[in-house]
């Protein structure tokens, strides 16, 4: 697969080169874009590598085309290949999180805005999968946009949706540990935004989905 063979796309530079995936930037019909392209895995069986590929590919897909109709801040999807191991979605303006945590553009404030949004990225029934502050990107003007939908679930159980919140304070504690009080922050942001009306299924508060946090939290403490 080439890159000559997507329709209307004009390859940029080189973002990010992931265990997954490579994240291009270029333009698709004028406007900013980012390819994502799963390469072949050799440890991987080819065809069960494909197979894997088009899951994920098509999950992806999914989420973010639903995210879009609920007008959550997420990137557009543009176009996609699943068979190509490719997906075309609209360029974010912005630095991940993590960045603007590390130099200081952002703290504690932004920090509770992102457990807010994953309250709401809960609500509308999807569980992110790979939430780290990497997968957020903030603009000038501080709004916080969610990327990396590889990995989402939808119609998610709790358990999973305590893990969205667990993998967060991994990553807020082992990355940010110079915010003190950034996983308390985080939940705060999160239980204010519960706004006892979620879609989703399985219908749980964010008090419910804290408690199965702390759960995980204690068991994952426990077998330290
Ligand atoms: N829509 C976008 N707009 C701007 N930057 C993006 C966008 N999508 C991805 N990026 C940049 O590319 C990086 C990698 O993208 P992404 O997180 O989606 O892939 P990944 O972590 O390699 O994927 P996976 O977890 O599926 O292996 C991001 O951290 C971000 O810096
Ligand atoms: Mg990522």
């Amino acid at each position: 697969m080439t890159e000559e063979a997507i329709p209307m796309w004009i390859e940029d530079s080189v973002l990010h080169i992931g265990a997954e995936a490579t994240a291009i930037s270029g333009s698709w019909m004028g406007r900013e874009a980012v390819l994502k392209k799963r390469e072949p895995r050799a440890y991987r069986h080819p065809s069960l590598d494909r197979k894997l590929t088009r899951q994920r590919l098509a999950a992806e897909a999914r989420v973010i085309a639903r995210l879009q109709d609920l007008d959550f801040p997420s990137p557009l999807l543009l176009d996609v290949d699943a068979e190509g191991g490719w997906i075309l979605i609209s360029r974010i303006d912005g630095v991940p999180l993590y960045d603007a945590l590390q130099n200081g553009d952002a703290g504690l404030k932004e920090i509770h805005k992102f457990g807010e949004l994953i309250r709401k990225l809960h609500e509308n029934d999807i569980a992110h999968g790979d939430l780290t502050t990497h997968n957020v990107i903030i603009d000038e003007h501080g709004n916080l946009t969610l990327i990396d939908f590889g990995l989402a679930r939808i119609a998610p159980e709790i358990e999973q949706l305590g893990l969205d919140l667990q993998v967060l304070n991994e990553c807020l504690t082992a990355s940010h540990y110079n915010f003190e009080s950034a996983v308390e922050t985080m939940v705060d942001g999160y239980l204010s935004a519960d706004s006892g009306n979620s879609s989703a299924i399985s219908n749980l508060s964010a008090k419910e989905v804290v408690e199965r946090f702390n759960a995980i939290r204690g068991r994952v403490r426990y077998h330290a």
